[in-house]
């Protein structure tokens, strides 16, 4: 049986109204047949649209051009479609959440909205906006079905967090900048990501991710986060300042970090359980460090050797073979200001605050540096070990 397709509009709006300009005071909630007047003029429709949780048919949102206000989809088992043929420009979000069956997200002609947020829809394989949405302030994509993200291509946003989607394999978006937040965290773990354009952003997170290209950025005014990414190598080659800290940790195949042009990192810096790394040897312009310097793991080898300033902590615990004398030397000359603990040969290299075992049995003396959680956690990291 062919779903029906029901027409969405105000009840304010008269037939009959070309290019009306429809106007409600407060969310229309549409849920049937009966809801839906045989008009579809309106061009511009102010006031926000909300769809029903017990709506069971295909909605079609009519000729509206602009709709400045909401669109709200909240869980609903039932329906399968939601489109607007014409519509180009939402002022406010659109927020579809746990809509189970829904398959088609039909916006042709969709070139701007003020935010996407979207929420488990296991169904949702593609995003139907054909024109391309090329300016949104924020986007939250989760739990989805959707195979690419073609169809979004924003040049700048204030909040990007693409979660928790199994099927995305690749990210391709021309995004110039981020001011608040950037996270790509869990989907397919091959996804390959390519921002080619990112100059700055503030917070940026790579969780288990199959691949990264970020050759022009340029500044992070927040945090570097990797975590739990599948690829071997990373090069941030124009990174040159991080305004907070940099975590990479239990990157199980990366053989190769490399920050070229990397002088600056003004909170911590915290490299651990990356099993493949044998040599810490891509900070050739760092330094300096205005948190704590936290590296463990089995390298042989971390080479830092512009690195005069480190305002926290310094932990290097290995269980390779590693020389310890550049950084004892900074120590003595009171360039590491913070608790100092550096030991190759150890049996269970950990991350500041623990206290290692060395090959031959003794206890190394990490433990007096203060308590961490051991666990990730950027904000932690700053509160226990700039003491
Ligand atoms: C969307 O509508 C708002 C409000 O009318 C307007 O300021 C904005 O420029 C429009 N954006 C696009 C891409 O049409
Ligand atoms: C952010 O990126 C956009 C697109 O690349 C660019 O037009 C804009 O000037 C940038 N803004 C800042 C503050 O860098
Ligand atoms: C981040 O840094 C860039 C480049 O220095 C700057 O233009 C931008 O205003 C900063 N953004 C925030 C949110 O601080
Ligand atoms: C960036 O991330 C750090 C660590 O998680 C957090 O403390 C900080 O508040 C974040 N900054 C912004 C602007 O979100
Ligand atoms: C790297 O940064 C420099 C200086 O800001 C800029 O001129 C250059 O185009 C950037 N390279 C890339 C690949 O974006
Ligand atoms: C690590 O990566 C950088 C940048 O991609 C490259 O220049 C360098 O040769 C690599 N080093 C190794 C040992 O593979
Ligand atoms: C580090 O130890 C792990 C597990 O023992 C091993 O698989 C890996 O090859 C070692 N890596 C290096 C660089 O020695
Ligand atoms: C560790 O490396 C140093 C310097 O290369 C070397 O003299 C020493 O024999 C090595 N120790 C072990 C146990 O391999
Ligand atoms: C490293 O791995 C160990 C064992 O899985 C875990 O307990 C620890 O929290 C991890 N360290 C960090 C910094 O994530």
């Amino acid at each position: 049986m062919p779903s029906l397709i029901k027409i969405v509009l105000p009840a304010l709006a008269a037939a009959g109204f070309a290019h009306a300009e429809c106007s409600v005071s407060a969310t229309t909630t549409v849920q049937n047949q009966g809801d839906v007047a045989a008009m579809t003029t309106c061009a511009t429709f102010s006031g926000s649209i909300a769809i029903a949780t017990g709506t069971t048919e295909d909605i079609a949102l009519g000729s509206i051009k602009q709709l400045a206000g909401n669109l709200v989809a909240p869980p609903n088992s039932n329906i399968r479609r939601i489109s607007a043929s014409d519509l180009v420009n939402i002022t406010g979000e659109m927020n579809l959440d746990g809509l189970t069956r829904l398959n088609g997200v039909d916006f042709p002609q969709l070139k701007s909205v003020n935010s996407i947020k979207w929420n488990a829809l296991p169904n949702l394989q593609n995003i139907g906006f054909t024109a391309q949405v090329e300016t949104a302030k924020k986007i939250v994509i989760e739990n989805t079905a959707v195979r690419s993200l073609k169809g979004i291509n924003i040049a700048q946003a204030e909040f990007l967090k693409i979660a928790n989607n199994q099927f995305v394999n690749e990210i391709k978006m021309q995004l110039g900048n981020v001011s608040n937040s950037l996270d790509f965290s869990d989907n397919n773990k091959a996804v390959e990501i390519e921002l080619t354009n990112l100059i700055w952003a503030n917070n940026l997170t790579f969780r288990s991710t199959g691949s990264i290209l970020v050759p022009s950025l340029t500044k992070l005014n927040g945090s570097l986060t990797l975590s739990k990414n599948g690829f071997e190598s990373f090069a941030a080659p124009n990174l040159t300042e991080v305004g907070e800290a940099i975590a990479i940790v239990g990157n199980d195949k990366m053989k190769n970090i490399s920050f070229p042009l990397l002088t600056k990192v003004n909170d911590n810096l915290q490299i651990a359980n990356n099993s493949a790394l044998g040599e810490v040897d891509g900070f050739p312009e760092l330094k300096s460090i205005g948190g704590a310097f936290d590296i463990s793991g089995n390298m042989t080898e971390v080479n830092t050797p512009k690195l005069d300033n480190v305002a926290g902590a310094f932990n290097l615990q290995s269980s390779g073979n590693i020389s310890c004398s550049f950084f004892q030397n900074l120590k003595n000359k009171k360039l590491i200001a913070g608790k100092f603990f550096c030991s190759g040969s150890l049996e269970n290299p950990s991350v500041a605050g623990t206290s290692p075992k060395s090959q031959n049995g003794q206890k190394g003396a990490a433990s007096t540096l203060s308590a961490m959680t051991g666990a990730l956690g950027l904000a932690a990291m700053a509160a226990v070990l700039l003491i």
